[in-house]
């Protein structure tokens, strides 16, 4: 054999040798384009998950329905001074970390927000006014996208001595409360018919609470409907009793899920009266005479 015939092939560890230069060149190729579309390949790995904390279902406390304090005209104009001083308690605790301790807006938790914290001592450029109607709805509404939270679980007397103590000693030029304000309030809050807290019970329990229930109540709701339809004209007490009710089904299945009315007439005005608002009876019940008191609640206690 000539020595021209030899090949790289022969030798495999030459052909191993000579191919290194070229594996180099095709490497470093797929390098520099790995390199340069580094991006896309980010992109088209898998997103980040982000944990979703809207999906916790907080447990609501349990709580009893309440009436929350009504309040009148006069303490609207003038609450007494002990809720002006317990608005001033309210409004160091709860405001002044914000709004400053002399109401100018330049409290330390306030000075990253834009719009600022409200300086109380002027009345230009309020999102929704410094009268009466406006803080109230500040309060109740809270102007969440500008860092004002709502204030809606301070009960409404407690809420007029704050917004008192305010006007009485940061508002230079506090607008009037005149009747025509009030009248204006109320409509739109009732504020003078007490605000009605319902109960909560937790989710969980409520939902087993409901299942176990609900039959056995819509069966016997059923029933006493069809008693009051056939006796509406007959009995004195089911007739006096659609007429103190604003809806007879929210109020019969009120009855229905509570037994301590049975007692006597006593107890029934009174479990009535807790829960006004809720429970389907108008304010008429309370004016009521006591023989007709007496009628309705029999009628009701023979058929429930
Ligand atoms: C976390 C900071 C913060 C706290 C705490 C806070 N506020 Fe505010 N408040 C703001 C900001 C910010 C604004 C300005 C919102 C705007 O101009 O729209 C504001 C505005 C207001 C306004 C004026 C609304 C209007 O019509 O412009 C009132 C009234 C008010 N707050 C009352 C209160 C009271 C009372 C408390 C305490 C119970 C309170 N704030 C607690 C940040 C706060």
């Amino acid at each position: 054999m000539s020595e021209q015939k030899k090949s790289i092939f022969d030798n495999p560890l030459t052909f191993l040798a000579a191919s290194y230069p070229y594996l180099f060149v095709v490497l470093l190729g797929i390098g520099i384009v790995y390199v340069k579309n580094l991006g896309t390949v980010n992109e088209n790995s898998l997103p980040a998950r982000m944990f979703d904390s809207t999906t916790i279902v907080k447990e609501l406390p349990v709580s009893d329905p309440a009436i929350l304090t009504a309040v009148d005209a006069a303490m609207m104009k003038k609450p007494s001074d002990e809720l002006i001083a317990k608005g001033k308690e309210i409004y160091a605790t709860s405001c002044a970390s914000c709004h400053g301790a002399d109401g100018k807006g330049d409290g330390a938790a306030g000075v990253a927000l834009n719009p600022k914290p409200r300086n109380f001592h002027t009345n230009d450029g309020w999102t929704n006014s410094p009268d009466l109607t406006g803080m109230w709805k500040t309060l109740q509404e809270g102007i969440t996208k500008n860092g004002m939270a709502a204030y809606d679980v301070l009960p409404a007397d407690q809420r007029l001595g704050l917004i008192h103590y305010i006007r009485n000693n940061f508002m230079t030029d506090p607008p009037a409360i005149t009747d025509a304000t009030i009248k204006e309030i109320d409509e739109k809050y009732q504020l003078t018919k007490g605000t009605f807290k319902p109960g909560t019970i937790p989710v969980s329990g409520a939902v087993s609470f409901l299942e176990r229930e609900d039959a056995e109540l819509v069966k016997k709701l059923d029933t006493a409907l069809k008693s009051l339809e056939s006796k509406s004209k007959s009995d004195a007490g089911a007739k006096l009793f659609l007429g103190a009710v604003v809806d007879k089904k929210i109020a019969l299945s009120f009855l229905l899920s509570n037994e301590d009315w049975k007692d006597g007439t006593e107890s029934f005005l009174k479990v009535i009266k807790r829960n006004l608002n809720g429970n389907g009876f108008k304010y008429i019940v309370f004016s009521m005479e006591e023989s007709e008191v007496d009628k309705m609640f029999n009628y009701l206690k023979s058929s429930l």
